[in-house]
């Protein structure tokens, strides 16, 4: 066998930048939980001593730290004494208002067991649900998908659809399906307080972390049951199903029950990961790896919990997909948006 040995180093290296970023990652989870990188954002060019200063840490372990931030390019600095968190790094690793803050998303790490999860299912077939998926999970998937929740729903992405802000103030029944810990229920209860809001997942420590949420409030009540579970009521004005169709083990009896939830003149708002059956399509997308990382440890884990579940998995609702699906569950009307956010499309679906 001749072995190639530019081959064998680009293969060595692909392999050993996963495990770094494994190592980086963990730097990340540090940088967050202890205020770091807060601390470092707006300091200017800071060493070591100045930022054990400010945090009241160890000088030794910020150096270390900082210089593993800046051998992973998330700080500058030129002799490894003295460290920059740019303003555009910020905006990234500290400033948890800005739709790129992407600190949250570290602050989860697996436990172990969960790959003995995986693993387990490779042999039956049958994945984990989102509750499998160890603990702590589903404040893993607000992190990960509040910042542009709360940049882009709210002000952009209701505004998007044909005269919903209008029913929305004068007071609309809202059905989010797939709700999780409720994030976007308490942003659109918060922005039209007159509406009366319903949620519904099937994760029993999400709907929990809802329930907390909604205590005190009046008109929003979550829901511990699945989509397919939503009755027939023929009244809701909105329904929503933001990132989760693609995670249920059986998205086209979710389709039907919503067809059954919705009013004549109702709305249904679908959020899903942009996606193309096309393989040299998907390559674009400079974060794929992650995509199907994350299908396989999560979305398509969950939509394969069933024996029945059509494991459709993160890129498994492209435009074409959705329509054909949506049409065979009994809607009409189909109008896609893509409104500035480079993970998802959003889809009007109408009866
Ligand atoms: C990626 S999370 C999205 C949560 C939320 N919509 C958001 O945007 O933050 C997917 C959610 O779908 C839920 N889910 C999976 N299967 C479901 C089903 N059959 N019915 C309702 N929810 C389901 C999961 O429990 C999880 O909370």
């Amino acid at each position: 066998m001749a072995i190639d040995g530019d081959l064998l180093k680009k293969y060595t290296l692909t392999t050993w930048g996963f495990k770094q970023g494994e190592a980086v990652s963990l730097m990340i989870n540090l940088g967050v939980r202890l205020g770091i990188y807060t601390a470092l954002d707006g300091a200017g060019s800071v060493t070591a001593s100045d930022l054990a200063a400010a945090t009241g840490l160890h000088e030794r372990w910020l150096r270390e730290w900082l210089r593993a931030q800046a051998a992973a390019g998330l700080v500058v600095s030129d002799d490894g004494e003295t460290f920059l968190l740019e303003d555009e790094a910020a905006m990234v690793l500290a400033r948890v208002d800005t739709p790129t803050y992407a600190g949250g998303v570290f602050s989860h790490i697996r436990h172990p067991r969960v790959a003995d999860g995986l693993e387990e299912a490779f042999r039956t077939g049958l994945g984990l649900t989102y509750d499998g998926q160890g603990e702590g999970s589903e404040h893993h998937v607000e992190a990960m998908l509040a910042p542009m929740a709360r940049a882009l729903l709210v002000p952009t992405v209701i505004p998007a659809l044909s005269q919903v802000v209008d029913r929305l103030e004068a007071g609309a029944k809202v059905v989010d399906i797939g709700c999780g810990t409720g994030l976007a229920l308490q942003l659109m209860a918060e922005a039209w307080p007159r509406s009366t809001y319903e949620g519904y997942d099937v994760s029993e420590r999400a709907v929990a972390v809802a329930r907390e949420r909604f205590a005190a409030v009046d008109n929003v009540t979550v829901h511990l049951a699945g989509a397919e579970d939503v009755p027939a009521t023929a009244d809701a004005d909105l329904v929503m199903t933001m990132d989760c169709l693609h995670d249920m083990p059986r998205p086209d009896l979710a389709m039907a029950a919503i067809r059954g939830a919705i009013a004549s003149g109702g709305t249904w708002l679908v959020k899903e990961i942009k996606s193309s059956p096309e393989w040299s399509l998907n390559l674009r997308n400079p974060m794929l790896a992650m995509m199907y990382s994350t299908s396989v440890a999560s979305c398509m884990s969950s939509a394969m919990s069933t024996p029945d579940g059509l494991g459709l998995g993160t890129l498994g609702l492209d435009p074409a997909t959705l329509e054909e699906m949506v049409t065979e569950a009994g809607f009409t009307r189909f109008t896609m948006h893509d409104l500035n956010d480079p993970t998802n499309l959003y889809y009007e679906i109408r009866p």
